[in-house]
């Protein structure tokens, strides 16, 4: 098969309602990956597992794998395979998206967690339903790519779209403290925390237990 044909058999365009409706027409892979091509740096230089990328209309979740896949290659290859479990999670951290439509919301998060149990799956992690780290990977992947409205900052239901700043702990490897934000300060020009829950820091893979500082 030539690689044109392989274009031609992605599936770009759901239905001409759709386009109409929400503007719905996938970019290429091909696409996708030379315009991160263009941000290579921030993917695989200085700090990259940290840096962050915020995909405002996430379709099916096209540019957030890709992304993941670049920084979970990138860790694999500049980080000894013990550190792999927590890195590879700090990355999840640091992927965010919106998207409108709830069957692509769901496959963007679904995208997302196989492909992250995949690189573990095939480095000798099994990845099972019941493991710390698929947990934690879902519970990120939750957090992170969301249900709503970019332009309004509000879910579906109305609400102030949040999302989490996981804020890695330098002084202590592996350790994080999330600090929940609304989408909307990000037009500010800092990010505010005050009207969210605070949460204690603790080591990534148990994120999603969620232990509150605040009560
Ligand atoms: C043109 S598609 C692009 C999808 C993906 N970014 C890509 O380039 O392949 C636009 C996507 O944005 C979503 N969308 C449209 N308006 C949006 C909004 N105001 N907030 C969040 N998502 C939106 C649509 O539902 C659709 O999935």
């Amino acid at each position: 098969m030539t690689v044109t044909e392989k274009t031609v058999e992605e599936q770009l365009v759901k239905s001409r309602h759709r386009v109409r409706t929400y503007g719905e027409v996938f970019t290429p892979r091909h696409m996708v990956e030379e315009m991160l091509d263009l941000v290579q740096e921030d993917l695989e230089g200085p700090g990259f597992v940290d840096k962050t990328f915020l995909e405002p209309a996430a379709g099916d979740g096209n540019f957030l794998v890709a992304i993941l896949r670049r920084k979970l290659h990138a860790i694999e290859k500049q980080y000894p395979a013990e550190q792999w479990r927590q890195e590879s999670l700090f990355a999840l951290a640091s992927i965010y998206g919106v998207e409108l439509l709830e069957d692509n919301h769901q496959d963007a998060k679904a995208i997302m967690l196989a492909e992250f149990l995949r690189f573990h799956q095939k480095r000798g992690n099994p990845g099972k339903r019941d493991t710390v780290l698929r947990k934690a990977a879902a519970f990120l992947i939750d957090r992170n790519i969301v249900s709503g409205n970019t332009l309004t900052g509000k879910t579906t239901t109305g609400e102030d779209i949040q999302f989490s700043w996981w804020n890695r702990i330098d002084a202590a490897p592996g350790m994080v403290q999330r600090m929940p934000f609304a989408l909307s300060s990000l037009a500010g020009d800092t990010l505010d925390f005050t009207n969210y829950a605070s949460y204690q820091a603790c080591q990534i893979e148990t994120v999603h237990e969620e232990v509150r500082a605040d009560v």
